[in-house]
C-alpha cells in the first residue's frame, strides 16, 4: 500500500504557481489577485477560508477576505460580488459554500463574472467543463484528485471508477473529469449516491473509488477490492474526548481497516485537502492571464 501524499503533490503545483506569479509581476507589472467572501461563522469554513487567503499571500498574490455575518442578506452579498466583479485588482472571486440558509446560493454564483469564477461553479464554466472546452477553469477539488492520479502515475484508462456522492462541488465534476478523453482519465465511471441500491457491490467492483458523500468512515473493508485505489475527499469532525479540541478529523473512508487492501490511498487529513487550495490558486493565475491576455 502506498500513501498518496497531498502535501507533496500540492507543493509541486504551488511551486509552479509561485513561479508564474513572479513572471506575471515582473513581465507584466500585474499582481494576480484572489478575494474570498465568507458569510456566517461555521468554524470549518472559517479555517478553509483563512488558509486560502494565507496561501495566496504566500505565493505572492494579492488576497483579501470579506466576512459577512450570519444574518447577511442576499442584497449585501450580491452587492459585494458586484463590487469585486468590477475591481480590476481582483482576478478571482470565491464565495465560500455553504452560505447561511436565507441566502439563495445559486443566484449568488450566477452573479459572479465567469472570468473570475475560480471555483468553476458558474453555469457557463460548468457547461464548458462538460463539453470539454479546456481554455477555462477546472473545479478545484476534482482537479486536485486528477493531479494526484497523475503525480503517482496511476493507470486510469478503461478502469472502473466509482464516484460516491453527486454534489455539484465534487461528485458531478469528478465524474466528468474521470470519464473525459486523455491520459489519467478515460475511466468508466459509475456514480453512486444515497439511493443507489447495490452500492456495496458497486464499490467492491471498482478499481478506483472516490469517496465524497460526507458520511464519516462510510467506506468499509468489504466494499474495497484488493489492490484498489481509494481517494477520500471527505473531511468530517467526529467527537474524540482524548483531543483538546474535543474532536478529530476523519474521512469518508474507514482508513484503518481499508488501507491494507489498497494499492494507493489518501489519508485524512493530508490527502485531498491541500490539493483544493493549490488548484484554486492555479485557477486564480489562469484568471489573471485570461483577463490580461497573458500567455505563460
Ligand atoms: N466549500 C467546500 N469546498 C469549497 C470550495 O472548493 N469552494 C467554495 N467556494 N466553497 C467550498
Amino acid at each position: 500500500m502506498q500513501l498518496i501524499e497531498g502535501k507533496v503533490v500540492s507543493a509541486s503545483v504551488l511551486d509552479q504557481v509561485k513561479k508564474d506569479v513572479e513572471i506575471i509581476k515582473e513581465k507584466h507589472g500585474i499582481t494576480p489577485g484572489l478575494e474570498v467572501v465568507i458569510a456566517g461563522d461555521d468554524p470549518a469554513s472559517q479555517v478553509y477560508v483563512r488558509n486560502k487567503v494565507l496561501k495566496a499571500t504566500e505565493m505572492g498574490m494579492h488576497s483579501a477576505k470579506h466576512e459577512l455575518s450570519n444574518e447577511t442578506t442576499q442584497e449585501e452579498i450580491l452587492g459585494l460580488v458586484d463590487k469585486l466583479n468590477n475591481d480590476p485588482k481582483v482576478h478571482g472571486i470565491l464565495v465560500q459554500s455553504p452560505p447561511p440558509p436565507q441566502i439563495d446560493e445559486r443566484s449568488v454564483i450566477d452573479s459572479i463574472n465567469p472570468q473570475k469564477d475560480v471555483d468553476c461553479f458558474h453555469p457557463y464554466n460548468v457547461g464548458k467543463l462538460l463539453i470539454g472546452d479546456e481554455d477555462g477553469f477546472l473545479p478545484c477539488t476534482p482537479n486536485g484528485v486528477m493531479a494526484m492520479l497523475e503525480h503517482y502515475d496511476i493507470e486510469t484508462s478503461g478502469k472502473h471508477a466509482v464516484v460516491l456522492g453527486r454534489s455539484n462541488i465534487v461528485g458531478k465534476p469528478m465524474m466528468v473529469l474521470m470519464s473525459r478523453k486523455g491520459k489519467y482519465a478515460n475511466s468508466t465511471v459509475t456514480m453512486c449516491h444515497s439511493r443507489t441500491q447495490n452500492l456495496e457491490e458497486m464499490c467492491a467492483s471498482a478499481d478506483i473509488i472516490v469517496a465524497a458523500i460526507g458520511v464519516p468512515q462510510f467506506v468499509k473493508e468489504n466494499m474495497v477490492k484488493e489492490g484498489a485505489v481509494v481517494i477520500d475527499v471527505g473531511i468530517n469532525r467526529i467527537e474524540d474526548a482524548s483531543k483538546k479540541s474535543g474532536f478529530r478529523l476523519v474521512g469518508d473512508v474507514d482508513f484503518d481497516n481499508v488501507a491494507e487492501k489498497c494499492s494507493y490511498i489518501t489519508p485524512v487529513p493530508g490527502g485531498v485537502g491541500p490539493m483544493t487550495i493549490a488548484m484554486l490558486l492555479k485557477n486564480a493565475v489562469t484568471a489573471c492571464c485570461l483577463q490580461h491576455g497573458i500567455t505563460l
